[in-house]
């Protein structure tokens, strides 16, 4: 714990299990809930040590430019790609993020999602629920034991998606920036890996680097035979593409736990039959979001009692 009580900008809503202890050994300075925020800055800017935010919190520089004593940002979540990383490191900024906690969680939703769109689970949810049931009977949908699954980053929870999947006889394989011993084929191009699969699981960072990289040809590769799955950032598809594939059935369907621009889901998105839709809960259960809650202030306890922080991005390492 630090001696002090470092001061510390909130730029995203937190739960109290993490908000409530923050205060306790911080001097926390409301952002995101500030209605003048120059104001905010102006005020407590030359005084902030460290800042908290979401996974999906974009970060501009010119907000850290007001932040001359900024010495780290503590992202509670794995993803940082609204973090200016570059930025960051050239200023000597440490960044941190809660990687490991949250891995089953969201393997665990990746996997929910291809049952969900493989199965018919939605559709056949609302058929039972309302009393069809009595009237036919369901439509038949199609056996997911040896299909074959594409993952888009085989990182953590990539990993653990082949894993899910790999437990229930689908065939894995991958593609990333570099092949790795794993007993997965790889695919040397996201295109060949589309072309190859049933499902194609989105699960790598989100960010400059993958921005619209699952884009109208990848999706045309995937073909009718295809399901997107994105458990991972909204920015890695182009939506608008992933739209125009779905609704012309050129693409089978799409099973997403997150989006380009949310809380907004494509209002075109929400009127198709094809696409299992979710308010990006890959984290969301009470254990795991405690654990995240808890690492994300470890790394700042740790950081300001001289230790440096336990969970640094990669980058930073
Ligand atoms: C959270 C996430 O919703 O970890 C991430 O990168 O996107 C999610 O787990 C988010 O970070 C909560 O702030």
């Amino acid at each position: 714990m630090p001696a002090d009580k470092p001061d510390i900008l909130v730029t995203a809503p937190l739960p109290p299990f993490l908000y409530d202890p923050l205060k306790a050994d911080y001097h926390c300075h409301d952002y995101h809930l500030a209605q003048d925020k120059s104001a905010v800055l102006a005020a407590q800017g030359a005084r902030i040590r460290g800042l908290v935010q979401g996974g999906g919190t974009m970060t501009p520089t010119s907000l850290l430019d007001a932040l001359p004593k900024l010495e780290i940002i503590s992202v509670f979540g794995v993803g940082y790609d609204g973090v200016p990383v570059a930025y960051c490191k050239r200023r000597g900024v440490k960044v941190s993020h809660t990687p490991d906690v949250l891995t089953d969680d969201v393997a665990d939703v990746a996997l929910g999602l291809i049952l969900m769109t493989g199965r018919g689970f939605v559709q056949a949810n609302r058929f039972a629920q309302g009393g069809e049931w009595e009237k036919r009977a369901p439509e038949l949908t199609t056996k997911l034991s040896g299909r074959k699954v594409g993952i888009l980053g085989l990182g953590r929870i990539g990993k653990a998606i082949a894993q899910r999947v790999g437990a229930m006889g689908m065939k894995v394989s991958y593609t990333g920036r570099k092949p790795q011993d794993v007993p997965y084929e790889y695919a040397h191009d996201l295109e060949a890996l589309a072309a190859g699969v049933d499902f194609l699981v989105v699960a790598c960072p989100g960010g400059e680097a993958t921005r619209n990289i699952v884009n109208a040809r990848v999706l045309s590769a995937l073909g009718k035979k295809g399901t997107v799955i994105n458990i991972a950032r909204g920015s890695i598809i182009d939506e608008p593409a992933l739209v125009a594939a779905l609704k012309a059935g050129t693409i089978k369907g799409a099973g997403l736990d997150v989006f380009a621009d949310e809380p907004h889901i494509p209002k075109e998105m929400l009127a198709l039959d094809n696409v299992v839709v979710l308010p990006h809960v890959g984290s969301a259960t009470r254990e795991t979001r405690q654990a995240m809650g808890d690492l994300c202030k470890a790394n700042l306890d740790s950081y300001f009692s001289g230790k440096g922080a336990l969970t640094l991005i990669p980058e930073l390492q």
